[in-house]
């Protein structure tokens, strides 16, 4: 037989392969407003730039029939390709295909690339959208998430890993997004958890929808699982392609700057008047966030989670940043326990990728309460603790106006190693607030005296004159300069220059053992 013959069986394979589970279950997926596994690699990559692998792997199970149901791909499809020009691997669960379950030999196919990202250095994307394990092949099939869970594990901080979810991502499955380090969610097709409402309702007697238990919503305000809600498809693929922009291909590197047509010395004159007088009014930390990076560089992780702290990439003179700030608007910026563990994530991803960190602080200390304290805030604030002192990128810390007490430490002081250390004429910087303070230290004064109201207010008055302001901190060199805030972008752009080429490290260790 000719191998000619070979050319017919292969665009037959080719075929059967791209066709998936057939032109129904497309159909099916395309009536549950989804995209097939491969239009998402399509859409996701940069124009024809996908190269795919293992298109004509098949199962190898034997058992329930399966023999006869052999689908060229094993319900997955996997390769490389190309995002504004830069590598990246992708695997994308084709639920077309036995509900996009994962075998062993669909296992092996995420595990090859995954292998092959980590030798050449680039990140992997995940498209998850599955039944899970597929059951008739038992164990194996359980093995295969356990050699996925091991790589994403390896991989972590070595290259990027991004995990899309685009529908039923259940059991023990989950466990490989929640180990990437960025999981985007589609509101109303896709939903994450370990055991369904059906479960659910069995063990504990509650009645839950899908979407309530797990849906994109759910985990992006609730449990924290979902860091980027999309309203659909499309969407997620365009953020992912926009988050990639940010971030290295891989811990060796440095994240990519671009030209930026925005003025590095922009001067912000609003900002000089931004804070109210009153030092208990909120106002809105993403204006200062927003004049201040490069225009519409603003990628928010966790928009929805702890919105008491504000975390995200961003670009100023064209260098990706990552930025964190508290945001008096909402439980006016105090750190509890969901902003301490939102925070800490974000600052470990940046220093592990070398994305210099900026710190916008206005923060009035940690939330009192049974709640926070028996819900372990010592352990959880120790974590943004932790992750600011062990970081080695540029660390450039704002003062916007407070910074009380252990949060004052918290936050990239000087003392944790923060490199350049600024703040604004509105800076309060102190142990604890005026209040608080004068109640304390003139407790006797103010119990003795005729009128204690007023007498707490004129100690209140002392206290804030004496310690409410930059100057003290400014005296001692924790803070390196006072500045006015119309300045701030320029100043940061100088440190940001000037910190380039900074090296530092921690002790020599197998790891830490951040509070978990
Ligand atoms: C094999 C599966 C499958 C699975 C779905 N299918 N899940 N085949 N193994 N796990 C097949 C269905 O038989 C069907 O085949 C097709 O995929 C589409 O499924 P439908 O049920 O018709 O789709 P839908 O109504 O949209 O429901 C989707 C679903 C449901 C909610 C995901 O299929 C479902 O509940 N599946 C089982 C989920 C599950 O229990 N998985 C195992 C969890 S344990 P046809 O031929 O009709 O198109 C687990 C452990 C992992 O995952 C542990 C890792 C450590």
């Amino acid at each position: 037989m000719s191998y000619k013959e070979n050319f017919r069986r292969l665009f037959e394979l080719r075929e059967l392969a791209l066709k998936g589970g057939g032109e129904e279950r497309i159909k099916k997926q395309h009536e549950k407003g989804k995209l097939t596994a491969r239009e998402r690699v399509r859409l996701l990559l940069d124009e024809g730039s996908f190269v795919e692998m293992d298109m004509l792997v098949r199962h190898r199970t034997r058992d329930f029939g399966l023999e006869k149901q052999r689908v060229p791909g094993d319900g997955v499809v996997t390769g490389y390709g190309y995002i504004d020009g830069r590598l990246v691997f992708v695997f994308s669960q084709d639920f077309t295909v036995f509900g996009g379950s994962l075998s062993e030999t669909f296992a092996l196919k995420i595990t090859k690339i995954m292998d092959q990202a980590m030798k050449v250095g680039a990140p992997v994307i995940g498209i998850n959208d599955s039944g899970g394990a597929r059951i008739q092949e038992g164990v194996r099939s359980l093995g295969g998430y356990a050699e996925i869970f091991l790589r994403n594990t390896l991989a972590s901080g070595v290259v990027p890993q991004i995990s899309a979810v685009m529908g039923p991502c259940a059991g023990g499955a989950v466990y490989s997004p929640a180990i990437t380090d960025f999981v985007l969610m589609v509101k109303n097709t896709s939903y994450m958890f370990v055991t369904g409402p059906n479960v659910v309702k069995t063990v504990t007697h509650e009645e839950v929808t899908h979407e309530e238990l797990g849906g994109a919503e759910t985990h992006a305000s609730k449990s924290g699982v979902n860091h980027v809600s999309c309203e659909n498809d499309v969407e997620c693929l365009q953020k992912i392609r926009k988050l990639i922009s940010y971030l290295p291909s891989n811990y060796l590197e440095d994240p990519p700057k671009i030209e930026s047509d925005d003025d590095p010395d922009r001067v912000d004159d609003f900002l000089d008047d931004f804070i109210p007088e009153n030092p208990n009014q909120p106002y809105d930390m993403y204006e200062i966030i927003q004049t201040i990076i490069d225009r519409d560089s603003f990628f928010e992780i966790h928009a929805d989670y702890a919105k008491n702290l504000i975390v995200g990439f961003a670009r100023i003179d064209g260098y990706p940043v990552g930025i964190v700030a508290n945001q008096p608007s909402y439980l006016a910026g105090v750190l509890d326990i969901d902003a301490s563990v939102k925070g800490a994530r974000f600052v470990r991803f940046c220093d592990a990728f070398n994305i210099p960190i900026i710190t916008f602080e206005d923060v009035p200390g940690f939330l009192p309460g049974t709640n926070q304290e028996w819900g372990g805030i010592i352990r959880h604030g120790a974590k943004l603790l932790f992750a600011f002192s062990e970081a080695t990128v540029p660390k450039i810390t704002v003062i916007v106006r407070k910074a009380y007490g252990g949060a004052y430490d918290v936050m990239s002081s000087k003392h944790i190693r923060g490199d350049v250390n600024l703040a604004w004429p509105s800076a309060e910087i102190a142990v604890m607030g005026p209040k608080g303070a004068a109640e304390i230290i003139f407790k006797r004064d103010i119990a003795l005296a005729e009128d204690p109201e007023a007498m707490l207010a004129q100690k209140e008055k002392e206290y804030r004159e004496k310690f409410a302001n930059p100057f003290l901190a400014a005296e001692l060199g924790y803070i390196d300069e006072v500045i006015e805030p119309r300045f701030t972008r320029k100043r940061i752009v100088q440190a940001l220059r000037m910190l380039e080429n900074k090296v530092d490290s921690n002790p020599a260790k197998k790891h830490g053992n951040i509070p978990l």
